[in-house]
């Protein structure tokens, strides 16, 4: 018997484990899911962000912070007070850093208040930034996407 396979059984056998990856992804709970993904406690909820105080310990206290997403960062202000930033520079695009109490692109320089207001060209514009609700109540911080 031969060891080789042929190009259909190759192509039966990857669509059987398509298929199984398939129902596997879809079998799970979306929810679960892109808590994984982001790797914090967040939870998409309609077109909002939700991030539960309790599951992210580096908001507990004033300054902290945590990603959200590849895109979005949030960061404890205040007791009361978040602040939602979109983390790409307006000049071209780079990942902008936290660096203390402002932000910093690597790429050319340009720097932003923690509130994403532009302080340091070339960039010109602020950063994006999204409403946030606090509910000091339920412990959640939601972020409305949708609103910006
Ligand atoms: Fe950020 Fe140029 S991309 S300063």
């Amino acid at each position: 018997m031969s060891d080789k396979i042929s190009r259909r059984d190759f192509i039966k056998k990857s669509a059987i484990g398509i298929a199984i990856s398939g129902s596997v992804l879809s079998s799970l709970n979306l929810e679960e899911f892109t808590k994984s993904v982001a790797g914090k406690a967040v939870r998409i909820s309609g077109d909002d962000l939700l991030v539960k105080l309790s599951e992210n310990p580096s908001l507990s206290k004033p300054g902290g912070s945590v990603r959200v997403n590849d895109e979005i960062m949030l960061i404890r202000k205040s007791e009361a007070e978040f602040i939602a930033v979109k983390t790409i520079c307006t000049h071209k695009g780079c990942d902008v850093e936290l660096e203390g109490s402002k932000f910093v692109c690597p790429c050319h320089g340009s720097e932003y208040t923690i509130e994403g207001k532009v302080t340091e060209g070339p960039a010109k514009k602020d950063l994006t930034t999204y409403p946030v609700e606090f509910d000091s109540e339920k412990g959640t911080v939601t972020i409305k996407l949708k609103d910006n």
